[in-house]
């Protein structure tokens, strides 16, 4: 037998979001967030479902506190709801949504556990989507006012910070594809909203710096290799496009390259964007998004296998397909392929030097649950975990500086347009009683995390 061993110090954690998690949607002057408009939007989520209720962290979060540490848990990386922070968005603070805040980190704390919160995770207070959301600059401004309201409250005890969660999905989700909130449909707006979502997260950076003493401070990007359908050159290029729309168009700014020109000029050749690039950006900005940090944050859930075909002119993305012959799916209908991590972390790694790595997500949805005997035996999971754990110390082997790891997620959620029908929890939720069961994967994590390491076999 082999052992996947990391080293002294690595950061084990568990990670959530909060519109997924707290519920008390109109609790303590929480303002309206995009999701809470979009959710009830007929036909956009699998169930019907949304987050007024989600798993009542808002109201339950000392015992999810104890639960984590329980199993072990070094880090819990949790989302703030700018809704509750700032009800419009700018301006008025609620001090009672500061206060949960406050009252989470300092129960995080009494149980051991660091907190690294992340600033942005999906719920923008509607009335900036009014004013056009990530579409427009001044949201970037209100970012910057958000930040700093809640660096200033939290910075004495908060000392890692993620600017934003998965800017991809943001823009190309939200403002492309219409599949999560606001639901807009529009390439040139995403496009626009990236850039937005980029340039915020630079402005905020020194405010975190200015306001937290020792901060860490970084950015976590949704990351999906490509890899060709085939040999072929058509294959081939249409990886490069696949890769450029996922990956370098969010690394590439940020690591101080500007925005990739290929990629550029093919979205300009389609008639998405003029030849000379993105009419949005002023002059100061490709300089403020290339701000140094502490560390990058990876999310890690499948690759994509490219194929050439276009699957329409406005998709602008590659036909994908997948072609391995064994393939396995998580009920997400995600490929499971852990070698992607692997690759992944020495691509970035070697491209770019970003320093510190974590894993900031990484986990699937099974639907296993109770047996006669009350335990949750999700053993589909835990070879998931196993795999992707077994290719991060393969990484870390290969001189990947990987400093920490993150299970997506520590509960049963809303997962967005699938609504409740995904589980990524490894806890259980009943949603009817809210009552909470670590599953298997739970038990088996927390025993990595006691040895720092598994046997692999
Ligand atoms: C990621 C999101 C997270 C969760 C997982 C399954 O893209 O960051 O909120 O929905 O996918």
């Amino acid at each position: 037998m082999v052992r996947a061993s990391f080293p002294a110090g690595f950061v084990w954690g568990v990670a959530t979001s909060s519109y997924q998690i707290e519920g008390a949607a109109s609790e303590d002057g929480r303002g309206e967030s995009v999701w809470d408009t979009f959710t009830r939007v007929p036909g956009k989520i699998a169930d019907g479902s949304n987050g007024d209720a989600a798993c009542e962290h808002y109201h339950r979060y000392r015992d999810d506190v104890a639960l984590m540490k329980r199993l072990g848990m070094k880090a819990y990386r949790f989302s703030i709801a700018w809704p509750r922070v700032l009800p419009a968005g700018r301006g008025a603070v609620e001090p009672r949504g500061l206060d949960f805040y406050s009252r989470l980190v300092d129960a995080l704390l009494e149980a051991g556990i660091e907190p690294y919160a992340t600033l942005y995770h999906w719920d923008l207070p509607q009335p900036l989507q009014n004013e056009g959301g990530w579409g427009v600059r001044t949201t970037a401004e209100a970012f910057l006012e958000y930040a700093e309201v809640v660096t200033r409250r939290l910075g004495d005890r908060v000392k890692r910070w993620i600017t934003h969660n998965e800017p991809w999905c943001v823009s190309i989700l939200g403002y492309q594809r219409g599949l999560h909130a606001p639901g807009v449909e529009d390439f040139p707006t995403a496009l626009a909203a990236s850039h937005h979502l980029l340039l915020s997260h630079g402005w905020a950076v020194p405010v975190v710096r200015a306001n937290v003493p020792g901060a860490q401070v970084g950015i976590a990007l949704n990351l999906n290799p490509g890899t060709p359908a085939s040999p072929s050159e058509a294959d081939r290029d249409a990886c490069r496009r696949f890769d450029g729309f996922f990956n370098r168009w969010y690394l590439d700014p940020l690591y101080g390259r500007g925005y990739p020109e290929d990629v550029v000029a093919d979205y300009a050749a389609d008639g998405h964007l003029p030849p000379s690039g993105l009419p949005v950006i002023q002059g100061g900005d490709l300089s403020a998004i290339a701000v140094p940090c502490d560390f990058l944050g990876i999310n890690y859930y499948m690759r994509t296998v490219v194929r050439s075909d276009r699957v329409s002119e406005t998709e602008n993305a590659p036909r994908t397909v997948h072609l391995a012959p064994r393939s396995e799916w998580t009920e997400m209908g995600w490929e499971v392929w852990p070698d992607g991590l692997s690759d992944i972390l020495q691509r970035v790694h070697r491209d770019y030097a970003p320093g510190p790595l974590f894993v900031t997500e990484n986990g699937a949805s099974y639907s296993t649950g109770p047996d006669a005997t009350g335990s949750v035996p999700d053993v589909a999971r835990i070879a998931y975990l196993k795999g992707h754990l077994a290719a991060a110390s393969r990484a870390l082997q290969l001189g990947v500086p990987l400093a920490g790891y993150f299970v997506w997620s520590l509960l049963d959620n809303f997962e967005w347009e699938r609504g409740y029908t995904q589980r990524f929890g490894i806890t259980w939720v009943d949603y009817a009683t809210q009552a909470r069961t670590a599953k298997d994967s739970a038990l088996w994590y927390a025993g990595v995390i006691a040895e720092n390491g598994f046997e692999l076999g």
